[in-house]
């Protein structure tokens, strides 16, 4: 008999699987670890590989419009200038007067005590403060140890120059307000914050031996800008024609001011990005006379010529949602349309696509029309042309009279004025840009859907965990972990297993089937403990399916049986009694 289990704290239970089972591990475990870094063990490995092959699969080789790229992770720091992320990419954070800890200014728990100021701090060894210093003194803490707080976090952060921390001398003492939910004290430590200040994200390096702390370079902090620099490279060498993608999978690093929630938010972690490169609308309406309109009843199943941005971007949220459902995530995904508020000034739309986590529903990938600004930029900074040209623009264009010209014109005018968040293109901006777009020229504009594959392998690892309570006859309850990954990306597909581990011919037959089948999955041979023992071991990895060999497949049941083994199916307890001569082939049909 088996009942759903008592709640507890679910996200406990997936990081201490995740680490019992070799899904993931803390980074330099054994030196204390490595703030907002994680290492894959085996088995999280293997379900990564799965997920980015399935991604790759879904994104590149099943499509002609998309090609791969793979570029370092090291680029000239001028790219990150183009692209913002030197001026842009921060966060505001306050930092500890006690501690220079720092917090994200967003992230500030409110808190009420009262304030105790101080107006500087001294040790026999001669070392000083001669500033200021307060912190708060949370309701119900004792002055006595609130004091020797203070004096241990200022000796933790002035290190051996401050002597003990008990021989600290607080000078001037004195209790200031009562203050309640204020934002202004650090969580941890108590301290007062300082004003909010712009905290950069990328992780700085420096590259080559003469390379100082002024000419840094950047780990990158997304993939996608390696895409446009050499947008260029790509489509002068792979026979594309816009509308076209590149996609590409590889590592980011941010240097995020809190980590969090496990592998959720890391200071390293993986990106999948596609750029998909688009006419901007002015050329889809010069060529098919307009551009398609959205509306809720459009259909996306097959791109169409007149497609503009708003029904690319609504096509490539519909992709990105098939693929979710494809990996088992189809019921826990949701989404978020920004408002215009939260749209960056070169955005059209974005949608954030949310999954139901332990912690909350929170973002798995972003899907953005970012017109041309990314390859303007780089066009602009670069000084190298990132346009294309359309021999059926061209061509289209010539047809056109000076009034349909001028009308076009006109309404790009008009556009621009309209815009709530930017500057407008000045005119003789607008009226050059037409002038290259009639003659056939233009730079493309993208569509981006942006996922995290770390932030994935949590969401489905979260997704499958599920829990049961076993009673057995004596009355003895267990709980049973099983994770319900969905056979397309489970790290094993298969448990193989003699029935009895000290019957030679069991044993030599099972060897043969493992060996059979590993050439084409990921298997696992277990010969030890009962065999519902090691049908539990491979529920709680997520093992879709398990093959026993027994006296029937040595023929000792009758001949019909002989060569054949007993399959079993994680999640309905289902056997099968199939062929070993078949049996690669009814997995694979069940696995991809
Ligand atoms: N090129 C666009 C871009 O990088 P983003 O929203 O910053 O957009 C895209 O990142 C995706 O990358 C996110 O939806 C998330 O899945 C993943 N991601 C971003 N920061 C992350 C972090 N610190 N840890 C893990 N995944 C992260």
């Amino acid at each position: 008999m088996s009942q759903p289990a008592k709640e507890t704290p679910q996200m406990e239970k997936i990081v201490s699987l995740c680490k019992r089972r070799g899904f993931i591990f803390q980074s330099s475990e054994i030196y204390g670890g490595c703030g907002g870094v994680w290492d894959y063990g085996p088995l999280g490995a293997e379900l990564k590989r799965n997920l980015r092959d399935a991604w790759w699969k879904a994104m590149v080789r099943d499509r002609e419009d998309i090609v791969g790229l793979d570029a370092a992770i090291l680029m000239n720091p001028a790219i990150w200038k183009a692209s913002g992320h030197v001026d842009t990419f921060a966060d505001m954070m306050r930092e500890c007067s006690l501690t220079n800890k720092r917090v994200r200014a967003d992230h500030v728990e409110p808190q009420s005590g009262t304030v105790m100021t101080y107006t500087g701090a001294q040790s026999p060894t001669g070392w000083k403060i001669e500033r200021p210093i307060s912190a708060l003194l949370w309701k119900g803490t004792h002055i006595e140890s609130f004091r020797k707080q203070v004096r241990l976090l200022i000796s933790s952060n002035a290190g051996e120059a401050a002597g003990k921390a008990e021989e600290i001398e607080l000078l001037g003492e004195a209790k200031g307000d009562e203050v309640t939910n204020s934002v202004d004290f650090h969580p941890e430590t108590g301290g007062a914050l300082g004003p909010a200040r712009p905290f950069n994200l990328m992780l700085r390096t420096f590259l080559g031996p003469t390379a100082s702390l002024d000419d840094p370079t950047y780990l990158r902090p997304e993939t996608a800008q390696a895409i446009f620099a050499q947008f260029k490279n790509v489509f002068d060498s792979s026979r594309v024609k816009v509308p076209f993608g590149i996609c590409q999978i590889g590592k980011a690093f941010r240097n995020e001011v809190t980590p969090k929630n496990y592998t959720f938010r890391s200071r390293e972690f993986e990106q999948m990005e596609l750029e998909f490169f688009i006419k901007p609308d002015e050329a889809v309406e010069i060529i098919c006379g307009q551009v398609a309109p959205w509306s809720e009843s459009a259909d996306l199943s097959e791109p169409q010529p007149n497609w503009g941005w708003e029904m690319w971007h609504r096509y490539w949220v519909q992709e990105r949602t098939r693929f979710y459902q494809s990996i088992g995530l189809g019921d826990v995904v949701h989404y978020y349309w920004q408002t215009q508020a939260d749209l960056a000034h070169y955005a059209r739309a974005c949608v954030d696509i949310l999954c139901e986590f332990p912690f909350g529903t929170e973002e798995l990938e972003g899907i953005a029309a970012r017109g041309d600004f990314d390859l303007s930029q780089h066009q602009k900074h670069s000084t190298k042309s990132q346009e294309v040209f359309d021999e059926d623009l061209k061509n289209a264009a010539a047809k056109l009279t000076d009034e349909q010209k001028e009308a076009l014109i006109q309404k790009r005018l008009a556009a621009e004025q309209a815009k709530t968040k930017g500057e407008p293109m000045p005119e003789a901006d607008v009226r050059a840009w037409f002038e290259r777009l009639f003659k056939g020229n233009y730079v493309p504009h993208v569509i981006e859907p942006s996922a995290g594959l770390d932030r994935m392998a949590l969401a489905i690892i979260a997704k499958a965990f599920s829990e049961t309570v076993k009673t057995d006859d004596k009355g003895k309850s267990e709980t049973i972990t099983v994770l319900r990954f969905h056979p397309r990306i489970a790290p094993v597909k298969c448990g193989v297993f003699p029935l009895l581990k000290n019957k030679p011919e069991l044993v030599a037959k099972a060897r043969e089937v493992y060996a059979l089948l590993k050439k084409h999955m990921n298997c696992f041979y277990d010969e030890t403990a009962s065999i519902g023992r090691r049908y539990a071991r491979q529920d709680e990895v997520g093992t879709p399916f398990g093959v026993t060999i027994d006296f029937e497949t040595l023929g000792e049941k009758g001949p019909e049986l002989e060569d054949t083994v007993t399959v079993r199916e994680r999640d309905t307890n289902e056997q099968h009694r199939i062929k070993i001569a078949d049996l690669t082939a009814w997995l694979l049909a069940r696995i991809s």
